[in-house]
C-alpha cells in the first residue's frame, strides 16, 4: 500500500456552493472555511504530515475587491482565533507564495510561521498570492544570480516549496478538470482526484474515499 507524506487539495467551488444555498459568494467561502477545518482533523487522522491548501492565487486579485477582502478577513481571524489552537495540537504552518498584504496581516502571518516553526505532527503550507509560474521563474532567476549548477536536484532548493516533499495526492474539488498555477512542478507525479462536490460540501468521507483509493494505485513513475 502506497504511503501518503503530502496531500495538496485546490478548493474550489465556494462561490457556486455560496450563490446555490445562501445567494452569497462570501456565505460560501465562510463554509469553505469549515470545510478546511474537518480536513486538517482528517489529515492528522490519517497521519499524513504535510497539507498544502490553494487558499488564494496570483489569478485571484481579478476578483471584486468586496470578495478579496472578505477572503482576506476570514484569513486573518481564522487565524487569530486559531493559531494557538493549531501550536497546541503540534500544527506548524508555512505560507508559500508572496506576502503581499495588508501590513496587519503580513505581520500575523510571520507571527503564525514564527509560533509553529518546530511543530512536527502537521505542516499545513497555505498557498497565499501563490502562482506556480512565477515561483518557476523566480527559481530560475534566483539559481542563476548564485551561478550554481542547473540541475533538478539544485532547482528544487530554489522553490518555495524546498524541504517539503513532491504531492502524493492533489485533489480538486468543484468539478473542473485544470490545475489553475498550482504546484506545476511539483506534481509531476502525483496522483490527481477530480472531485464533483463543491469545497463547502466535500467531507471527511470523500477525503478518506480518496485516501483509500490512493493506497491501491500502482505507482511506478515512468517504470513498470
Ligand atoms: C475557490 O472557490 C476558493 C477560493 C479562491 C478561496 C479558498 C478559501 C477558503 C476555502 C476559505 C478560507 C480559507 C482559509 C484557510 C482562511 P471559488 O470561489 O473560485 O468557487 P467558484 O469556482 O464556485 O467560483
Amino acid at each position: 500500500m502506497n504511503p501518503i507524506n503530502h496531500v495538496a487539495i485546490i478548493m474550489d467551488g465556494n462561490g457556486r456552493w455560496g450563490m446555490k444555498y445562501k445567494n452569497s459568494r462570501n456565505a460560501g467561502h465562510k463554509a469553505g472555511l469549515k470545510t478546511v477545518e474537518k480536513i486538517i482533523k482528517e489529515t492528522i487522522k490519517n497521519n499524513i504530515k504535510f497539507l498544502t491548501l490553494y487558499a488564494f492565487s496570483t489569478e485571484n486579485w481579478k476578483r471584486p475587491k468586496k470578495e478579496i477582502n472578505y477572503l482576506f478577513n476570514l484569513l486573518e481571524n481564522f487565524l487569530i482565533n486559531r493559531i494557538d489552537e493549531l501550536d497546541k495540537q503540534n500544527i506548524k504552518l508555512k505560507i508559500i507564495g508572496n506576502k503581499q498584504f495588508s501590513k496587519s496581516l503580513n505581520k500575523l502571518l510571520i507571527y503564525s510561521e514564527k509560533k509553529t516553526k518546530n511543530n512536527k505532527k502537521l505542516q499545513i503550507n497555505l498557498a497565499l498570492n501563490y502562482g506556480s509560474k512565477i515561483e518557476l521563474v523566480n527559481a530560475f532567476k534566483s539559481i542563476i544570480k548564485n551561478k550554481e549548477v542547473i540541475n533538478i536536484k539544485n532547482f528544487t532548493k530554489h522553490l518555495q516549496t524546498k524541504n517539503i516533499p513532491d504531492p502524493d495526492i492533489l485533489i480538486r474539488t468543484g468539478d473542473t478538470n485544470r490545475l489553475s498555477n498550482f504546484l506545476l512542478w511539483q506534481i509531476a507525479y502525483s496522483e490527481i482526484f477530480f472531485e464533483k462536490k463543491l469545497w463547502p460540501a466535500f467531507n471527511e468521507k470523500d477525503y478518506n474515499k480518496i485516501i483509500k483509493k490512493f493506497k491501491r494505485i500502482k505507482r511506478n513513475f515512468g517504470g513498470i
